[in-house]
């Protein structure tokens, strides 16, 4: 099929409810390492991974040369027979996760992962209050949708009774008006709030949240804003659920997981996107007295399917193997400082935040009243894909720039990368 032709099939055959990046979307035919192609032959450096899913790049042989092993053997089994794939990887999760996280329930997705989060920490703790963040993404089912703190993903409104979104840690837009460290963090104040305010008799069954808001433009908390968190919900009875879908394996640096930089412990904590670096798996992790709480039938048909766990278990010898948590700082910081180096050149450029290769470019129209350059952030969108640059975007505006490379990018990549964002700034900034 010809581009326009595929496109117009595209806009009669599937629903208009997908979001198309791109005034001219994009149809991508090939991956290899930290590039994709189009179907029309050209290369583009690929800084987004199909949102933070390829860790380990496109097409690694190691992960590839699983997956076909495991193809040739057995594609399905189900969850009800044992496949020693699912057993392998839950023993691998269990020796990285933090906080004697050794238990995993295998699902498809990060929306079944936080979904089965959110039963467990009802059946465990007997109560129905949950607390979450304004600004967050956390999936598209209906409990899901209803935790994410953004209308622009929120289809039908609150269907689901008792969830309560407390006020984000996102310094750069304090939603008090305040700024850090004299705030006192009254954002983790407000948690407490919620919780005498609005649940049934001061109890609560979990608080829910990312360690950095992904969709949400990587709003990156203050550092002792977990742990002011976790004492308060603690002292409530509370557990903590923490959704490291974008932040899981080595992608914020140091750690394998993005909570980790808070030093807490959480008490449940659900991943997928990069677990199988493209292969659809979600998990939730947690501790066996608090699985031992799920007091139901229920299974997953493809959850932990022996394909999917086969290539999660490359995946993460690859990341072992190649881009390693004090690998990704390293890389981490050398993007970081090209970033901040464009911030100084311009003035589009509000704030970077984030950690390791989780990067985010928050763009205003003018430095001193923070409003959203919404059409300028599509213009170097479109600007960078033209040099030969993926990025995403997001924030509840829609004005921030998600860099996220794989975790194996090389040094020269990361210039590269930076040489092309830097084209699209300058061709953006001098038509505005
Ligand atoms: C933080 C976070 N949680 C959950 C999800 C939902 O994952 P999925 O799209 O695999 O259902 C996403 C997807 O973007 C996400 O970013």
């Amino acid at each position: 099929m010809s581009e326009e032709g595929l496109l117009e099939a595209f806009r009669q055959y599937l629903w208009p409810a997908y979001t198309l990046y791109y005034t001219q979307p994009l149809t991508l035919v090939r991956g290899e390492g930290s590039y994709v192609w189009d179907a029309e032959g050209r290369k583009y450096l690929d800084f987004f991974g199909g949102i933070l899913v390829t860790a380990a790049g496109h097409g690694h042989p190691k992960i590839l040369a699983r997956i076909h092993e495991q193809v040739d053997r057995i594609l399905h089994t189900s969850t009800l027979y044992i496949h020693e794939n699912m057993v392998r990887l839950a023993q691998a999760l269990a020796e990285k996760a933090p906080g004697g996280l050794t238990t995993s329930y295998f699902t498809n997705s990060g929306s079944e992962a936080n979904e089965t989060a959110i039963m467990l920490a009802k059946m465990h703790t007997g109560e129905q209050d949950i607390i979450v963040l304004r600004n967050a993404y956390s999936g598209r089912t209906t409990l899901t949708t209803n935790l994410t703190g953004n209308a622009a993903w929120r289809p039908l409104g609150s269907e689901v009774p008792g969830i309560h979104h407390a006020a984000a840690p996102y310094c750069y837009r304090c939603p008090f008006k305040s700024t850090y460290p004299a705030c006192g963090l009254a954002c983790a104040e407000d948690v407490e709030n919620l919780i005498r305010t609005t649940t049934r008799r001061g109890r609560l069954a979990a608080f829910f949240a990312e360690p950095i808001q992904g969709v949400g433009g990587f709003v990156t908390p203050p550092d002792d804003y977990f742990q002011a968190v976790a004492d308060i919900v603690k002292r409530y009875g509370g557990l903590i659920i923490i959704d490291e879908v974008q932040t899981g394996f080595g992608r914020t640096g140091t750690y394998w997981f993005g909570i980790q930089h808070w030093g807490i412990e959480p008490d449940i904590m659900t991943m997928a996107k990069a677990i199988a670096n493209g292969l659809p798996l979600g998990n939730t992790m947690t501790r066996p007295d608090i699985a031992a709480s799920w007091k139901a039938l229920t299974i997953s048909t493809f959850g932990g399917n022996p394909v999917s766990t086969a290539a999660a278990l490359a995946t993460l010898e690859v990341l072992e193997e190649e881009a390693p948590p004090e690998k990704v700082a390293v890389k981490g910081r050398l993007l970081r400082e090209g970033l901040d180096r464009l911030w100084e050149k311009y003035p589009l450029i509000g704030e970077v935040r984030g950690k390791g290769l989780m990067l985010g470019v928050e763009l205003v129209t003018d430095r001193e009243t923070k409003e959203p350059a919404v059409k300028a952030t599509n213009a170097v969108l479109d600007a960078a894909k033209d040099a030969g640059l993926l990025i995403g975007k997001g924030g509840l505006f829609g004005n921030v720039l998600r860099i996220a490379p794989p975790l194996t990018v090389s040094e020269a990549e990361i210039q590269e990368g930076l040489e092309k964002l830097d084209r699209a700034f300058a061709q953006v900034q001098r038509a505005l």
